[in-house]
């Protein structure tokens, strides 16, 4: 059975009654519209956990002026639905006003892991991811959490938010969902018309081609840089907003490629603004 509950006393009842009975808890945070990348986050809590919670909150928080809150993709009916089949034992779907009462004044900052990629292109970006998870944390007391490789620098950030502020739980990164001809799974997808759809396509064949120069011999950042700019450029449809590769422990710029390194994109394909990575490690 899965309870859907939208009040932050109703959802700690809940968790303060599985803890007694020593029950781990996944946790799966998510701003709803799911697929199957957030569902294999759901699959692999409920093989790690007793219980799986999952949280569907679009976050006013970490959208910027002139991004897309108010369009952002919502549809409650079929999260739930998919929840259900997955097994998911609970939703916690909050309303804004109990999230961010009035007065609400607190916010986390990471420094420096945040500065570049998509830190340095969204302002105040991870400030609002990490205050709304450390608010789903205090409520949902997870014994681990799951997030997706594709949020790269999310990941990171979190990561380095747990350890700092001593938190209780182990964060853990799932591998990049895609679909059959490599878009990475987003629920920023469903913003695509069927041109938009295939031009999407460039940021995974981009980062193709990356790990063929990369394979080829190249080491010299700027050199790789130059050839990915040399092939967006040639993509209709597509702005590219940056290729970086950065140190894969501190998200740093690098100028040689050096194990583990982040290969990260993120580009518009009209007016949708889509991420995607590798690794090299
Ligand atoms: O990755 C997301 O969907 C969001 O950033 C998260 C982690 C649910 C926080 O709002």
């Amino acid at each position: 059975m899965t309870e859907v509950l939208r009040r932050i006393d109703c959802a700690k009842e809940y968790i303060y009654k599985w803890k007694s009975e020593d029950l781990s808890i996944g946790f799966v945070p998510t701003m709803g519209c799911l697929h199957a990348g957030h569902l294999s986050l759901v699959e692999r809590s409920a093989r790690e956990n007793d219980k799986t919670v999952v949280s569907i909150f679009v976050n006013p928080a970490q959208f910027g002026e002139g991004e897309d809150f108010n369009e952002y993709p919502r549809d409650f009916e079929a999260d739930v639905k998919l929840c259900r089949e997955a097994g998911v034992d609970l939703i916690f779907a909050p309303d804004e006003a109990s999230i961010y009462p009035d007065g609400h004044s607190t916010y986390v900052d990471v420094s420096g892991l945040t500065d570049n990629l998509c830190g340095r292109a969204r302002k105040g970006h991870f400030r609002g991811v990490c205050t709304v998870l450390v608010k789903l944390f205090n409520i949902l007391k997870p014994t681990r959490a799951y997030f997706g490789k594709k949020d790269a620098q999310q990941l990171c950030v979190v990561r380095r938010m747990v350890e700092d502020l001593n938190m209780d739980l182990d964060v853990v990164g799932c591998e990049t969902v895609r679909e059959k001809d490599g878009l990475a799974m987003s629920s920023r997808n469903r913003y695509l018309g069927s041109k938009e759809r295939e031009a999407a396509l460039c940021l995974s064949r981009a980062l193709n081609f990356v790990e063929k120069v990369i394979a080829s011999g190249e080491r010299n950042v700027n050199a790789i840089k130059s050839e990915v700019l040399g092939f967006i450029s040639n993509q209709s449809g597509v702005r590219l907003d940056y290729f970086e590769i950065v140190d894969a422990c501190n998200m740093r710029s690098v100028k040689v490629l050096k194990k583990p390194c982040l290969c990260a994109i993120a580009a518009y394909v009209g007016k949708t603004r889509l991420i995607d990575n590798f690794y090299y490690e």
